[in-house]
């Protein structure tokens, strides 16, 4: 069995708009992870990074929320625009978009 070094979980949940909670879904994260899978591929980084689709990942109001395991870092309002940022600087180079980061909860 393939074990990938490092597994990016997007959160796909959808909830109705007229829901309050809002959600990853209504803000695009479909095509924030679509996206992201391609761009993992034509680096050939696809052999050892998984993009997975996630359910919701309770972090609702920062959404569209992404984390990456095994290091657990929490991204928020990330875009389309955010995704070389967080490969290049992140995946690739293991430093952390600060930026994106959501606040850790006490
Ligand atoms: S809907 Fe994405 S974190 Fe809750």
């Amino acid at each position: 069995m393939k074990r990938f070094d490092k597994h990016i979980f997007v959160c796909v949940n959808f909830r109705e708009k007229e829901n309050p909670k809002g959600s990853c879904g209504q803000k695009g994260s479909e095509e924030i992870r679509s996206i992201l899978k391609k761009k993992l591929k034509e680096r050939k980084l696809n052999i050892s990074v998984r993009a997975n689709a996630s359910g919701c990942l309770a972090a609702c109001e920062n959404g569209p929320a992404i984390v990456v395991y095994p290091e657990q870092i929490w991204y928020g309002r990330v875009s389309v625009n955010d995704l070389d940022e967080i490969i290049e600087s992140h995946i690739i180079n293991g430093i952390p978009v600060k930026r994106l980061l959501i606040a850790k909860e006490n």
